[in-house]
């Protein structure tokens, strides 16, 4: 049987950064993001008794064998689950550019982790998807719930799961991501291996409770002030952990200096706006929709996709192959 599914990315608002359990990918603290409207991934599996091999590509683009092999570990966990031994052909299509800032590995292990399963004839529940896409990569956990996600700290791996704290509706946010050219050289998930040689991590992590629920609150409230000013401090401080772990780690560019700069500026000059930035050298600009033009006259030529909240993942019945 062949299924297909989309899913969104997601810009983490509260970061995860930083591990209790590397092969489970059970986050070191709660982690909180909004779904992204104009960045997602399709994805169309099938499994048939003649394939011998598994065989997978994306639309566009060349994946490296580190790629693949990635999601063929993912794909024996779900065969393992479905008890299953069948190989499966995999084509994947994103909506934005691969290296642009936007991580794909999100939308793309919460899209293979749904379309999988339903073409293997199960039919998991949210949490069970949210757990499951997790172990694929963490963040692709807040990629199955719909809008404002929460992914839970666990202590085992059936009590960390994504779970939706505010519809798409609830707030007329928008991520106006500033795209970058800059490939990132070091990835989240082995850049998140020496997150203990900083010696600001444990610190991070003494705050990082206390920041989530004001910032659900601001949220909550509609109150971007609040949420912008808790915004910029955590993105701040996860990369004040990353620039101190042995080997350091600088996602920034000049180009990220500048827009993180302008955004300063912006807001001296009246426009609520605020940044945060993730794994890599691009800066997410959050705005409230009636500032959208603001914030673009401001950012002047610059090249951006422009996410409002969005649902998580979803079956298609649109195909990518015959
Ligand atoms: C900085 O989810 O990409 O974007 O679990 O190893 O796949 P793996 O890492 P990943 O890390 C995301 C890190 C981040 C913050 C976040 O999205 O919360």
């Amino acid at each position: 049987m062949k299924a297909t599914a989309i899913a969104p990315a997601n810009i983490a608002f509260l970061k995860y950064w930083g591990r209790t359990n590397t092969e489970f990918r059970l986050p070191a603290n709660a982690s909180f993001s909004m779904n992204l409207s104009e960045a997602k991934t399709t994805t169309t599996v099938s499994f048939e008794k003649d394939y011998s091999t598994d065989d997978i590509s994306m639309e566009g683009s060349v994946l490296s064998q580190k790629e693949k092999e990635r999601v063929v570990i993912h794909l024996d966990r779900i065969r393992q689950i479905a008890k299953d031994t069948r190989r499966a052909k995999v084509v994947t299509r994103n909506s934005f550019p691969k290296s642009c800032g936007i991580a794909s590995s999100a939308s793309g292990f919460a899209a293979l982790t749904m379309a999988a399963q339903a073409a293997l004839g199960m039919t998991l529940s949210e949490r069970e998807l949210s757990i499951l896409a997790r172990l694929g990569s963490g963040s692709a956990a807040r990629s199955i719930p719909d809008g404002f996600v929460v992914w839970e700290y666990g202590d085992t791996s059936d009590e960390s799961f994504a779970h939706s704290v505010f519809s798409p509706s609830h707030w007329d946010l928008r991520d106006i991501v500033v795209l970058s050219e800059t490939k990132k050289t070091v990835s989240s998930t082995s850049g998140q291996d020496a997150v203990d040689t900083s010696p600001l991590y444990k610190t991070r992590l003494s705050r990082v409770k206390s920041r989530l629920s004001r910032m659900l609150e601001a949220v909550s409230l509609r109150d971007i002030a609040v949420f912008g000013s808790l915004l910029e401090e955590d993105c701040l401080e996860m990369h004040s952990v990353m620039q101190t772990q042995t080997p350091p780690l600088y996602y920034w560019t000049e180009e990220t200096k500048h827009v993180m700069k302008e955004v300063l500026r912006m807001r001296k000059e009246g426009v609520p706006a605020y940044f945060t930035i993730d794994a890599g050298s691009a800066v997410h600009v959050i705005c409230e929709g009636a500032m959208v033009e603001s914030v673009l006259d401001r950012l002047g030529e610059v090249r951006c996709i422009i996410n409002a909240p969005a649902e998580g993942a979803r079956l298609s019945t649109n195909h990518l192959f015959l």
